[in-house]
């Protein structure tokens, strides 16, 4: 008999293919995540759970999982599980950074090029047939190039922004993160470290790409926002919660600060109402690294994390990106 695996959300069918040679499969086939009560109803008697943010693996779902060896999440950011509680439980967590790093990075500058020149508002004024003629003040946006980017996080996919930046847009590269790079990382990217004032007083266009834990939590509220310039953008392609939402939309909507281009939202997929309304936020719907390549690369990751963690396949005990390797270590 297969070991039993539950798998939270749909996905490739490929990646489910692949999970059926080794596991008897439970998938939320629907278009509903399960709620914590639906997930932990399904724990008992499983192995392994393929994870995907939509859902939690913390204390109470481990009570229910009593059996639980592999969490494999199908994301970099892992604040949906509770590493400590899967740690002191002996149950491997994995996530899926690397391959996602480029496409995000990506995204990360189409938001903030959408947000600076005005691309949704514009297209809106376009469409809904409001656009008289070319004028030489119709949406005029902020410049990009040659301008401060200020970068929150730099981790890979921070550094990822900041290589496009500097060497593609001629921007003037800060960043403040928990720990200092190496001096010939900060030279490779023409980045510069500062304090996270300087960075909220100094940038004009603001990048969030810090993980989300109890540290981070409304690391941009109304007193952040109080530092940046009246001209400035946000752009979050990080977590919901890692910016005050309302606070933001209060700070938007007052036009203390120009613009924001949001991709993930406190409680998402409910976006705060008052940002609905502003025609100076453009919101996307957590899709940062959403492209064909990289959710199959990020879906496979996940399934080989899942396979090798459970002791199976060509890498098995050794998964590829263990968040807690010391239980393999006590394995
Ligand atoms: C990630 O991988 O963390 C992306 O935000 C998708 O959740």
């Amino acid at each position: 008999m297969k070991p039993k695996v539950l798998v939270v959300r749909k996905v490739f069918p490929q990646v489910l293919e692949r999970l059926g040679e080794y596991f008897e499969l439970e998938v939320n086939d629907t278009e509903h995540p399960w709620t914590a009560e639906e997930l932990a109803a399904r724990l008992p008697g499983k192995v392994g759970v393929y994870l995907m943010p939509t859902n939690r693996i913390d204390a109470a779902a481990l009570e229910a999982g009593t059996e639980l060896r592999v969490v494999a999440n199908m994301s970099v950011g892992f604040n949906n599980i509770d590493v400590p509680a899967c740690t002191a439980r002996g149950v491997l967590c994995t996530n899926t950074p690397d391959v996602l790093t480029e496409t995000t990075a990506d995204f990360g500058f189409a938001l903030m090029l959408a947000a600076a020149r005005r691309l949704s508002e514009s297209e809106r004024f376009l469409r809904e047939g409001r656009w008289g003629n070319w004028s030489f003040d119709v949406m005029m946006g902020r410049e990009v190039h040659r301008s401060t980017l200020g970068i929150l996080g730099m981790g890979r996919i921070g550094q990822a922004i900041a290589r496009r930046a500097a060497h593609g847009f001629d921007m003037q590269v800060l960043y403040h993160n928990r720990s200092r790079l190496p001096a010939e990382t900060e030279a490779a990217l023409k980045a510069r470290y500062v304090s996270k004032e300087e960075l909220l007083r100094e940038s004009d266009h603001l990048m969030l790409v810090v993980p989300y834990s109890a540290e981070t939590h409304h690391t941009i509220g109304a007193t952040e926002l109080a530092l940046m310039k009246r001209s400035a953008t946000l752009t979050n392609i990080a977590r919901g919660g890692v910016v005050d939402d309302a606070a933001l939309a209060e700070a938007l909507r007052e036009r203390r600060i120009a613009a924001a281009g949001l991709d993930v939202f406190e409680g998402e997929p409910h976006v705060h109402p008052a940002l609905l309304d502003l025609p100076n936020a453009v919101l996307t719907p957590h899709i940062a690294s959403a492209t064909m390549r990289t959710r199959i690369a990020m879906a496979q990751l996940a399934a080989d994390n899942l396979i090798a963690g459970l002791g199976f396949g060509p890498r098995a005990g050794q998964p590829l990106s263990p968040l807690n390797p010391e239980v393999l270590q006590r394995a």
